[in-house]
């Protein structure tokens, strides 16, 4: 009698949580987050989530997220925020669906393969759209558009944060770290930054423990010297240009004297000839097979380098970049990610030209906000794919070496599978490591020794020394 009472009160224990989780469901819970399954997902035994956080109500301003959790016990696994850049870019795009994602695009934009390095395999990885306006972040502010910058998309990026993490308490307390590449050399510390400023009021701490960035823009000066460098040294422009270039640019400011301007364009008209700029020794994508690695070259400019091409980035198979424009513009597609619900009256792409052109603010240097964060103990590295000429390897050692610190452990190659992997030196506060033949976008050229690379990161270990 006793032992069916209690198997009575049980049942009625059960009955009631399960009530409790669906009440709490309809408050906006994780669970209507839950991805079930993607149109041509292969089966995988992690959990998707994705949807919209709202980080500011008076425009309307929503942030699209996608996680991807740990393969295995995710519970003790940290919280991986990842960006692109741009700006304008999408992390979903490119993070998500050609570099440290689960999956990979197929040919036909059909299907969805496994990436074998991806980076679930041992964090939560938290794909941000940011800021709205990119991929499927929106604003119901359409002159939101026209006046975003770097100060927007950090204070929105935070308050994403803040919010994400009251839908998903289990991870509150969770070793956070924050990656991104490119123009998120501004995002990531910029958000970081604004983490320590909350932390220090808030009743309940972000547990931030570090940032990595890869091919990052960083600091203005630097950057646009050492891209000319690496032309020079990599005999993709003549001495004469290289000089010319060294005499007449100011390398400060976002606009450049048009002596200077025209100078860039002789150079890459002239000089580059029809190469990938963001892998140097990869074939570029045949035009003529409906591509545009060219024709967009002059279409889009990165605010803090006035000369540089914006394009789409082109990778193994430099023609890959339309797959994901087909694929997330597919209804089925949108409706298992709980995108686009309130009908966004433009298509999704990969870039954000409009975000791209007019952004607003531009910090001309983030060393500044290395120094605070290695200041407040928060893990630093920097990693550079080296045959990458957009944002080159010599850029961010130029730069770097700004920050004039100790080396703790000076330069020695790091290794992956038997190979140079490429090269490292461990400072004071913060780790640098090239990544020897990767392009701009290092996880999608080397995915192994990118996933070697994040798991010395999370360990806050130095590099593989020996041949293993
Ligand atoms: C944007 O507007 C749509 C349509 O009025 C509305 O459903 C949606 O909630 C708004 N988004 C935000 C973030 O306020
Ligand atoms: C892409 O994936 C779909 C769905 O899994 C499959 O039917 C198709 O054959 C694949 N195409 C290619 C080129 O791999
Ligand atoms: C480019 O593609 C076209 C059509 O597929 C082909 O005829 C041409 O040979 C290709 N060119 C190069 C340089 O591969
Ligand atoms: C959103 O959906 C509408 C149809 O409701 C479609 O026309 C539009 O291209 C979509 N936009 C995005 C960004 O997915
Ligand atoms: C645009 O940039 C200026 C400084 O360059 C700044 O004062 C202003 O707040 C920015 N606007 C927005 C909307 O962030």
């Amino acid at each position: 009698m006793e032992q069916r009472k209690k198997i009575f009160v049980h049942v009625l224990m059960f009955l009631f949580m399960v009530l409790l989780r669906k009440t709490s469901n309809v408050e906006g819970g994780e669970e209507e987050d839950r991805i079930f399954e993607l149109p041509g997902q292969p089966k995988v035994l992690f959990d998707q989530f994705s949807g919209y956080v709202t980080v500011n109500h008076v425009a309307g301003r929503a942030l699209f997220y996608w996680l991807t959790e740990a393969q295995q016990n995710p519970l003790n696994k940290p919280l991986v925020i990842w960006l692109n850049g741009g700006p304008g870019c999408s992390s979903v795009a490119y993070g998500a669906s050609e570099e440290i994602g689960p999956f990979r695009l197929n040919k036909t934009a059909s299907g969805l393969y496994i990436n074998k390095f991806s980076w679930n395999t041992v964090a939560n990885l938290l794909f941000l759209e940011a800021p709205a306006g990119v991929g499927f972040s929106y604003t119901n502010r359409s002159s939101d558009l026209l006046d975003t910058g770097d100060r927007r998309t950090a204070k929105d990026s935070l308050e994403f944060v803040i919010q994400w993490l009251e839908r998903f308490p289990r991870y509150k307390n969770r070793e956070l770290y924050i990656t991104g590449e490119s123009y998120a050399g501004h995002y990531v510390p910029q958000l970081a930054k604004e983490i320590m400023t909350y932390n220090i009021k808030a009743k309940q701490p972000i547990n931030l423990k570090g940032i990595m960035v890869g091919n990052a823009v960083t600091d203005n000066y630097h950057d646009n010297l050492g891209t000319v460098t690496y032309w020079w040294s990599h005999a993709m422009i003549s001495d004469l240009t290289y000089k010319q270039l060294i005499s007449t640019c100011d390398f400060h400011h976002q606009k450049e004297s048009d002596e200077c301007e025209s100078l860039y364009t002789y150079a890459m008209d002239q000089e580059f000839g029809n190469i990938d700029q963001y892998n140097i020794y990869a074939p570029p994508c045949n035009k003529s097979d409906g591509s545009s690695s060219s024709a967009s070259r002059h279409s889009m400019r990165l605010p803090h380098l006035p000369h540089l091409a914006f394009r789409k980035m082109a990778g193994y198979d430099p023609c890959t970049e339309k797959y994901a424009e087909v694929y997330y513009n597919r209804v089925d597609v949108q409706k298992a990610l709980h995108a686009n619900t309130t009908g966004i009256p433009y298509k999704w792409t990969a870039c954000s030209e409009v975000l791209n052109r007019n952004w607003n603010d531009t910090d001309v240097s983030i060393l500044p906000l290395y120094r605070e964060l290695i200041a407040h103990g928060v893990r630093v590295w920097v990693f550079s794919g080296d045959v990458d000429s957009v944002v080159p390897v010599t850029a961010t050692r130029f730069a770097l070496a700004e920050l004039h610190l100790t080396t703790k452990i000076p330069w020695y190659p790091w290794y992956v599978k038997k190979q140079v992997g490429g090269w490292t030196e461990v400072y004071e506060g913060l780790t640098f490591a090239t990544v020897r033949g990767a392009g701009h976008e290092v996880p999608l050229f080397k995915p192994r020794a990118a996933l070697q690379l994040f798991k010395s990161f999370l360990a806050g270990k130095p590099l593989p020394k020996v041949l293993k």
